[in-house]
């Protein structure tokens, strides 16, 4: 399978299902994937009625009849790579909503949270609602520590004009996000938007976090991740799509859009006080020990810990001497 690699990323062009073996079981932090729709995604004008003189040639679409089974074979492969606590985000419309539940639904993999992302196209009716919104579904492994910084972006205590929690209306889980129109420049018929990549990646993963695309497209998601120091590894099976977008991502700077992101107003507060439960306990053990077999120092781990779990230092080596570690001493 044909590969490409730039600082920051590494792309294969080809078949996720079979190629996805180049990832190793529990590797990757964060799978943000946008497959394709099973409703002739590659005639999409159609439904759209848009000018497509700019959009890149070469989405591949998956029959309908195969649509099932082509869930249950990528969903398949999305838990195995994911690490215990990983997270991943599907992007769906309704038409095939049902195939990806049922495919979640083969697996060990939880519900966090399912978003409904309101955007500013729907396609047009005339004797019933207009349609203009996709389900996110955000799913994550068991048996490890789920990366969630909840403030990321919006500090706690940051208020409107009204007094309301800017915090909170942050985390809803409807998001009101528009398309970007790009007009007279080359993209893919169905690209992300950058304020929806960035609200995902800055919730749900660490910098020098490993997150994977299993549906490239536009490398929407690469783009995204390698701008916010991200590691990145994804797919497209489409090859007139590859070798566009990695001629046009390769000099992307690592960290370049960090500076273009929403960012807390005011100091994060530190959840020190609170009582440690046992599933907490269990789950700072199994994450510890999987930190451990990495090349981070004691200290570094323990700062990770922090930055997952929003405690302070003390709180976590206390903790951990519970579970019979002693950091430090190894
Ligand atoms: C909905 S698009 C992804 C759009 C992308 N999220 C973006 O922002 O540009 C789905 C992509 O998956 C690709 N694709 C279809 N089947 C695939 C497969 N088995 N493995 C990898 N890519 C595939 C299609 O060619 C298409 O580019």
């Amino acid at each position: 399978m044909r590969k490409v690699t730039i600082p920051g990323g590494v792309f294969y062009n080809g078949d996720c299902i079979p190629g996805s073996s180049q990832i190793p079981d529990n590797s990757v932090d964060l799978i943000i994937t946008d497959p394709p729709y099973g409703i002739e995604g590659d005639k999409l004008h159609r439904h759209y009625n848009r000018d497509e003189s700019f959009v890149t040639d070469g989405y591949v679409e998956i029959p309908a009849e195969e649509y099932e089974n082509f869930s249950l074979n990528w969903i398949a492969q999305a838990e195995r790579i994911l690490r215990p606590g990983g997270s991943i985000y599907i992007v769906s419309g309704y038409t095939n909503l049902l195939h990806i539940l049922n495919a979640l639904h083969h697996t060990r993999l939880e519900e966090v949270n399912h978003i409904i992302w309101k955007y500013n196209f729907g396609v047009f009716t005339s004797r019933k609602f207009v349609s203009s919104h996709y389900h996110i579904l955000y799913y994550t492994k068991p048996g490890g520590i789920r990366t969630f910084n909840t403030e990321c972006r919006v500090a706690l205590s940051e208020k409107d004009e009204h007094g309301g929690s800017l915090n909170y209306q942050d985390r809803e889980d409807v998001w009101i996000i528009n398309r970007e129109y790009k007009p007279g420049r080359v993209k893919n018929k169905n690209e992300l938007p950058f304020a929806l990549l960035s609200r995902i990646i800055q919730y749900s993963s660490n910098e020098g976090d490993l997150v994977c695309d299993l549906f490239l497209g536009g490398f929407s998601t690469a783009r995204t991740a390698i701008g916010l120091s991200r590691n990145v590894i994804g797919f497209e099976i489409s090859s007139g799509m590859f070798d566009t977008r990695t001629q046009e991502i390769a000099n992307l700077v690592p960290g370049s859009l960090l500076n273009t992101i929403r960012t807390p107003l005011e100091p994060e507060r530190k959840l020190t006080r609170k009582t440690w439960t046992d599933d907490e306990i269990n789950s700072l053990r199994n994450r510890y020990q999987e930190l451990s077999g990495t090349r981070l120092t004691e200290k570094e781990i323990n700062n990770k810990l922090q930055e997952e779990l929003g405690r302070g230092y003390w709180s976590i080596e206390k903790a951990l001497k519970k579970t019979g570690i002693k950091p430090g001493r190894r």
